[in-house]
This record gives C-alpha cells, structure tokens and sequence, in this order.
C-alpha cells in the first residue's frame, strides 16, 4: 500500500460517518474502471418520467392526512400494522427492510417509545433488538420488567432512516398518526417515552435532560395516560456516568407501576 492509501479501517470509518452501513454487494466494484457510457446527444427536452416510488411522489401534508386516516381506520393492532405495511406516503419505507411495528406484550401495563429502528432492527423487523436494545432489557430487568411479558415496545418511526440519521421533523409528522393510533389500541397504563425524539414528539417536550424522570401527561383523545422520558440507550452507551440519571428514573417507573 502507497503511503498516500488510506488504511482500510479508515476508509471504513469515513464510510460510517458518511451513513454507509451495509455492503450491497459480496464483491467491491471499481467504477471508475468500468466502460463509461458514450456522451448522450443533447435532444429536445423529454417530459419528465412519473417517479417511481409513490412514497417520493406523495407531498408531505397529503401523506400525513391520508396517515391519519388509515391510522383511524384500524380497529385492532394487526389492523394498523396491515395498514401501515401498505402505506406508500414515507420516503424512508423505499430504503428501509422492513416495517419495524413492535415487541412485547400488547396487553402489558407499560408502553415504551423509542426513536426508530437502526441496521440491527430493521434487519430483524424488531424495535430494540442491536446494542442500545440489549441495554434497554437489562435497564428493564433492573426493575424486575421482562420485554416479553411487562412491556410493549414501538417506536416513533417504523422505518429506519439512512444512515441512522435523526428523522425529519416532516418524517415525524407523518408517521405521527399511526404511532398515535397504537398508543390508542394498546392504551398502557403508562407510557415510556425513550430519548428525545419520542419525547418532543408525543410530550412537547423541549429538552429532555430536563424533562427527563419527571411525569407528564400524554393525551390520547378520550384520556390523559402519565407519561415517563427517560434518557436514550444509546445515549447512555456514548455517555456512561450518565446511567446513574437512568437509573434515577427506572426507580421512578417502578414506583409508579408498583402503585398501579
Ligand atoms: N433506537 C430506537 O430508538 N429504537 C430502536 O428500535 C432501536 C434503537
């Protein structure tokens, strides 16, 4: 290798932060070595080509209201995520593997709301499965709570953004209707909202380091359900003295589902 070739590991780091996270293919191409294509002739402008995708092609404001009318219209959860499956209105659902719709117990007392799936959950059509998911069930198992039986686990988003970029506050609104439908149909005693985004989203709220362990209110349209931020996984896997916060707020979740 020249001293001028960067060494693999760095190409690979430039690639993660680029958002490159999975190989397409089993063999790496070099495209500059390949043929290039003769230059076109310049013709007439062509009309432009319907786009391919119809998630690209629906505008941001149609894709919400027709969101909350399929959310709606869903009487149960297998309803939602049928409904959901189908929904052609988010970009993020032409990269993503799959519809990431939920874990758990549907009859479970407590809700939580992460952000949105990464590789590992989008591979696996689970929320919380990868690193930050294995530290939720062991927060969670901290208080004596198993992923199978005492919680029911979704996100704000149900497909995984490229890259694990943080969503698009117009991604957010229209996902919001159906995470709201599932609130509604699982209707939790208490709902946890994980991290910052579920908590902006669902709670209003402005900053979640202080918002964090302190009860809100989440409003479902027919009843006020109390409503728990927490600190992120993921956060706190990049930020370990902060666990003790965490920790801090599962007592406060525990007190509460004790008092149920
Ligand atoms: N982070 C989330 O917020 N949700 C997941 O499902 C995984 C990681």
């Amino acid at each position: 290798m020249s001293p001028a070739t960067p060494h693999p590991a760095e190409i690979i780091a430039w690639y993660a932060e680029m958002g490159v996270s999975e190989a397409l293919d089993e063999t790496p191409h070099n495209h500059f070595a390949a043929p290039r294509p003769a230059p076109r002739p310049v013709l007439a402008p062509v009309p432009a080509a319907p786009l391919r995708h119809a998630a690209a092609a629906t505008a941001p404001d149609e894709a919400a209201v027709s969101a909350r009318t399929l959310a709606r219209e869903a009487r149960t959860l297998d309803e939602l995520k049928a409904a959901m499956a189908g929904f052609e209105g988010c970009a993020l659902k032409a990269t993503a593997k799959n519809l990431v719709f939920a874990d758990g117990n549907p009859a479970a007392r407590v809700m939580l709301v992460g952000e949105a799936p990464g590789a590992d959950e989008d591979r696996a059509g689970l929320p919380f499965v990868g690193r930050s998911g294995q530290l939720l069930d062991r927060m969670l198992a901290a208080i004596g709570l198993t992923r199978a039986e005492q919680v029911y686990i979704a996100n704000l988003l149900p497909w995984r953004p490229p890259g694990n970029r943080t969503p698009t506050p117009q991604e957010v609104a229209i996902c919001l209707p159906f995470i709201q439908r599932q609130i509604e149909l699982v209707d939790p005693a208490i709902l946890v909202c994980v991290g910052r985004p579920s908590s902006m989203a669902l709670l209003d709220v402005k900053s979640i380091m202080a918002a964090r362990g302190r009860w809100l209110e989440y409003d479902n349209g027919t009843r006020t359900i109390p409503a728990l931020p927490i600190l992120h996984p993921a956060y706190l896997l990049r930020s370990p003295l902060d666990k003790r916060l965490a920790w801090r707020d599962l007592r406060t979740l525990k007190a509460a589902i004790d008092a149920l």
